[in-house]
């Protein structure tokens, strides 16, 4: 990659920007970050970005509203240094699960956000498993959504193949993503049947599906609480499930999840868990039978198509990556 394109790392996407540029063959470029004594944040570009394009590696986790902040503030200074371009790469988007209003006077925060990353200055944003793939529509600047779930669903297979397999849903809303891995591996699938009493709380009432005696393949976006996942695993082990193997995009493991995942795994509740590296924070877990999936090599390829200025599409990229049943 040419001087012209400048990747720069936030707080939260340090460690992913390092592996991404490493990937592109070219290094981090520096920016300061310091906070005023109330709390204020500035960002200033460490070296010249006039004329350049300037991509942005930041999750908007937690804690989401200080680096919702930061990002906003960085693409603010990058403007009015003259950048020629700014691409966002968002490996998380956080807020995205306010999507609708599902009651009366609730707001609608993946609009808001995606305004304000938007009306801040940015050109372009791509999204790793955003929360609903309509979000999309949110934003007025072009919106590339990826998923790695076909990155995580190679790891398992490597791992563990796909004979007496079965792909499970966590939930309806889940249900298009594991139709497309069972589709694409030539499985079956089995649905749960998810309820949420109240907000992080999660209750699974039913499995649609034989899952007796099979390898239960469980993969969601993200795993807040861990509760969806880990009422899944204990359902899919009353059933008489052999292995199950779980899998989430972004590993958030609020309010204790982290130690909640670790007693799972000691009482063999599920066999594996991968998670991808979208979250920062995910080398630092300490949970028995963790796998890290990277996504930095997907992440590369797709600022080297827009580095690419139109011979390369996310297209091909994503026909290259994803998952068949091997012959
Ligand atoms: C729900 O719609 C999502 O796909 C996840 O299942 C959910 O956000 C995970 O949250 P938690 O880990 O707190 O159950």
């Amino acid at each position: 990659m040419d001087n012209k394109h400048l990747i720069i790392g936030l707080t939260a996407s340090h460690k992913l920007a390092e592996k991404i540029a490493k990937k592109l063959n070219t290094r981090v470029a520096k920016a300061t970050i310091k906070h005023f004594a109330d709390g204020e944040t500035i960002v200033t570009m460490d070296e010249t970005v006039r004329a350049k394009h300037v991509y942005f590696v930041q999750a908007t986790s937690k804690p989401v509203n200080e680096n919702l902040m930061e990002l906003l503030i960085a693409i603010d200074s990058a403007r009015r240094a003259s950048a020629k371009s700014i691409t966002v790469i968002c490996p998380y988007f956080g807020y995205a699960r306010q999507d609708r209003k599902t009651n009366a006077r609730e707001p609608i925060t993946c609009k808001l956000a995606s305004k304000l990353i938007e009306r801040a200055g940015a050109d372009r944003i791509t999204i790793v498993d955003l929360h609903s793939e309509q979000a999309q529509g949110f934003f007025e600047v072009p919106a590339d959504t990826v998923t790695a779930s076909y990155q995580i669903m190679k790891e398992i297979i490597k791992d563990y193949g796909v004979k007496n397999t079965i792909v499970v849903s966590p939930d309806y809303g889940s249900v298009k993503r594991a139709r497309k891995l069972s589709h694409r591996l030539g499985l079956p699938m089995a649905i749960l049947d998810k309820r949420r009493p109240e907000p992080n709380k999660a209750e699974i009432c039913s499995v649609l599906g034989e899952v007796r005696g099979k390898n239960c393949i469980i993969i969601d976006d993200m795993i807040d609480t861990g509760g969806t996942l880990l009422a899944a695993c204990a359902i899919l082990k009353k059933k008489g499930a052999k292995n199950i193997i779980a899998g989430a995009t972004h590993g958030l493991f609020s309010n204790n999840g982290e130690a909640r995942f670790n007693d799972a795994a000691k009482k063999k509740i599920f066999s594996r868990l991968y998670v991808s590296n979208s979250i920062d924070n995910v080398y630092d877990l300490k949970i028995k039978n963790l796998k890290i999936v990277d996504i930095s090599d997907l992440l590369s390829k797709i600022v080297n198509v827009y580095v690419s200025d139109g011979k390369h599409t996310i297209t091909e990229l994503y026909a290259a990556t994803k998952i068949r049943r091997e012959k």
